[in-house]
């Protein structure tokens, strides 16, 4: 049997991922709370990990016993702004308090500005479908840095703008629940701006700061990659999900299915690319879809799926993100900022955990500047609609008790971090399944 260890480079981060909303609780003066009151959801956020009320202590424990050196986190507008002429300094103190836990404990901070949620007054007032939003972000953002920067100098500024978005104003299971593509594109324009306001404020504010935003990527694939239909519509769903944010950032200029966006303050805003990558799709041509322009997104039928279905397995299209992250923006940093599945009983991600180790080991090989990789999630939290239907944690959660209890992927992935690199004797251990596949003889 093959005996290996696949080594990252010295200094890689290593870390888990979170969002203020997902794990705070009681974070009850945003749109979200609002959405979840009204049923919208599995079960409601309550006291998520109870972050707030002071566990986020223990957990970055847990995070620093376990070898990670990094960490992601958001901060909630609602808490630090909670009326258009009102700032909670108590809130961004909480959260310097957070940030020094962070330093103290060896973890170097990754801090998201916004991540799905918007103040209430902010989401009476139109939310992102008025421009005027750039505006009272950039004030934020301001605001926000001027009081963390001593404590952060990594930054994203917005999280998976695209599923924001799509999710929240064309297909509607996010609120405000709009099914309306044409707005869903209005509202990824005022993203980018704001993105772009806030990239050159963060600049002003802390010129050595690193900016960057977190794209959801989905690699696609025609299922019959013969049919020029099923070619034509992944292309045209390649383009629509996950083209918008990068073609600005490249070009200046917004491309939707919808037409152009001309947002030439947009170009050139990233230091390094926060990838977020959970799985790859493949698209067919169903002329019995019009509802979704023709398209069925899917995974293939004997595909490793997770508990919910959520999520196939396919360690490979890590590989092929980081490839396209590399090409388009050549010597770019790259920071995969979430990658992780669903898996209560913790069966599969021990083996999805090593598969996408082994696929970003496989990439950095050719030199393509991957710097870190932050786990999704440290210990369960609530998915939004989904709720608490879906288990993503290294460590589980029982939100009524707050008990955690380690899964073995904990170990794995400590193992993993402890070593700079993942090894056949972790393999062999954890999830011995795939030992053939990552470790061929
Ligand atoms: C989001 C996270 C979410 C994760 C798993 C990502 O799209 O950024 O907030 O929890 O997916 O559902």
């Amino acid at each position: 049997m093959p005996k290996a260890t696949y080594h990252f480079p010295r200094g890689f981060l290593w870390g888990t991922a979170s969002a203020a909303h997902q794990v705070e609780g009681d974070n009850k003066n945003n749109q979200w709370w609002a959405w979840e009151q009204t049923g919208h959801t599995n079960g409601t956020s309550g006291r998520a990990c109870d972050w707030w009320a002071g566990r986020w202590g223990e957990d970055f424990e847990r995070a620093a016993a376990s070898g990670q050196n990094a960490q992601r986190l958001s901060v909630e507008w609602s808490r630090i702004q909670p009326a258009p002429n009102r700032w909670d300094e108590d809130a961004l103190e909480r959260y310097r308090v957070m940030l020094k836990g962070l330093h103290e404990r060896g973890l170097t901070p990754l801090v998201t500005l916004h991540h799905f949620t918007d103040p209430l007054w902010l989401a009476e007032f139109g939310g992102w479908e008025s421009e005027a939003v750039v505006a009272l972000f950039e004030k934020f953002v301001r605001k926000t840095v001027g009081a963390l920067k001593e404590f952060c100098s990594l930054w994203c500024t917005i999280n998976e703008p695209n599923v924001y978005a799509l999710s929240g104003y064309a297909h509607g299971a996010f609120p405000p629940g709009v099914n309306n593509l044409k707005r869903a594109v209005q509202v990824e324009a005022n993203l980018l701006r704001a993105h772009a306001a806030a990239y050159h404020a963060i600049h002003e504010v802390q010129p050595q700061a690193r900016v960057g935003y977190a794209l959801h990527y989905r690699p696609m694939l025609p299922k019959r990659a013969w049919s020029p239909l099923d070619r034509l519509m992944r292309n045209i769903s390649y383009t629509g999900i996950n083209m918008a944010f990068p073609s600005a950032i490249s070009t200046g200029v917004m491309k939707t299915p919808l037409g152009k966006f001309i947002i030439p303050e947009a170009k050139g805003t990233q230091d390094y690319l926060g990838l977020n990558y959970y799985s790859q799709d493949t698209i067919t041509f169903n002329l019995f879809n019009p509802k979704h322009l023709f398209t069925h997104m899917g995974f293939p039928a004997d595909a490793d799926f997770s508990d919910t279905k959520f999520i196939a397995n396919i360690p490979e299209g890590l590989y092929s993100s980081i490839k396209w992250a590399a090409h388009t923006y050549p010597g770019l940093p790259i920071l995969v900022t979430e990658n992780g599945v669903e898996s209560a009983d913790d069966r599969m991600r021990p083996r999805y955990l090593a598969g996408h180790i082994h696929q970003m080991w496989r990439a950095v090989n050719f030199n393509w500047p991957v710097q870190g990789y932050f786990h999704w999630s440290l210990v369960d939290n609530f998915e939004w609609e989904r709720g608490w239907t879906q288990r993503f944690g290294l460590w589980a959660l029982d939100p009524e008790t707050q008990i955690r209890t380690k899964r073995p992927s904990a170990d794995l992935y400590a193992d993993i971090c402890n070593e700079n690199g993942l090894s056949s004797d972790m393999v062999q251990k954890y999830c011995p399944e795939v030992f053939e596949k990552l470790f061929p003889s």
